[in-house]
């Protein structure tokens, strides 16, 4: 018999964990035995993945609300209150939409309104729950930022700015909270088959053939390719890994391009563009 008790049930807290990238990994960190709390603006989505946790024999508590509304914040900051600690926290939120035709065409309240989905929040969340994190000295954050924060992507220029910001962020907080034994991490996705960005709407009209010339690993990412990383991340077998972006692209920013359209209207990474 093992002369040590029974072990605590991390606590994770996932925002946007209903869906997509975000779903996964609320599933994935239920699966691992976590106490979720997850956050999402999407009632009936997120009660929805919390009926499948359960179901699947795993604990999940929802806090519905945008997570850019300081209630919402709030709400989860009382969340972690009760359960007296957090371990994790993925910051997974972030949309490339509201999109414009490019930078020239775009206005300050679609400005805001990326800043508020891409980087404030993660700012608002990490500091309402840093605290536990430090007064417990371990935890783990994981950013949610994207390949854009590493090359340029064409009438998208502010959302890969904010995302340029989560991953300096995410560097300069670790250097910070290493002493108190707080790794901060993020992963960069691309082509995540998910509902900000489905597979077969990307590949309408296009030869699915081509995907080899574009993306070397052939193929779009599903949910769990992403779920994987950031569940590695968040766990003591990343416990000697902190301050990094880890690019869960299948290629795609080791081969990228963009290639100015044959018709002069505009720009594309795609490789059979009319
Ligand atoms: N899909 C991709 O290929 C891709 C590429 C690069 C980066 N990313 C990043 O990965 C993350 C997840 O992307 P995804 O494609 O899974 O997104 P998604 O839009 O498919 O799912 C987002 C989830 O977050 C919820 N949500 C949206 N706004 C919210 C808000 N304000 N407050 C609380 N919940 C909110 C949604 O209801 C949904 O459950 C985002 O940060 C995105 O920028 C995705």
């Amino acid at each position: 018999m093992s002369a040590a008790g029974p072990t605590v049930p991390r606590v994770s807290v996932v925002t946007g964990g209903a869906l997509g990238i975000g779903g996964a990994v609320s599933r994935r960190l239920a699966g691992l035995g976590d106490l979720v709390i997850l956050n999402d603006i999407d009632a009936a989505a997120a009660e929805k993945t919390a009926a499948e946790i359960t179901e699947s024999g795993g604990r999940v508590i929802t806090v519905i609300g945008d997570v850019v509304e300081d209630r919402t914040v709030a709400a989860l900051t009382e969340a972690v209150a009760v359960r007296g600690r957090v371990d994790v926290l993925v910051n997974n939120v972030g949309d490339f939409r509201p999109a414009s035709r490019d930078f020239l065409h775009s206005r300050p309240d679609q400005w805001q309104r990326l800043y508020e989905l891409n980087l404030l929040h993660v700012l608002k969340v990490t500091h309402a729950l840093l605290p536990t994190m430090v007064e417990q000295r371990s935890g783990s954050i994981v950013n949610n930022s994207t390949v854009e924060a590493f090359r340029g992507i064409p009438a998208n220029a502010a959302y890969s700015g904010y995302n340029a910001g989560v991953s300096a962020f995410t560097k300069s907080l670790a250097v910070e909270t290493g002493q108190y034994g707080v790794r901060v991490n993020a992963i960069a996705p691309d082509l995540a088959d998910t509902p900000q960005t489905p597979h077969d709407a990307m590949l309408r009209g296009r030869d699915p053939e081509l995907l080899r010339s574009w993306i070397p690993l052939g193929r779009f990412g599903h949910v769990n390719d992403y779920a994987s990383v950031v569940a590695f991340l968040a766990s003591d077998e990343a416990r000697f890994v902190t301050g990094h972006t880890v690019p869960v692209d299948g290629g795609t920013l080791a081969a990228s391009g963009w290639y100015a359209r044959e018709d002069r209207k505009g720009w594309t990474n795609m490789p059979n563009h009319p």
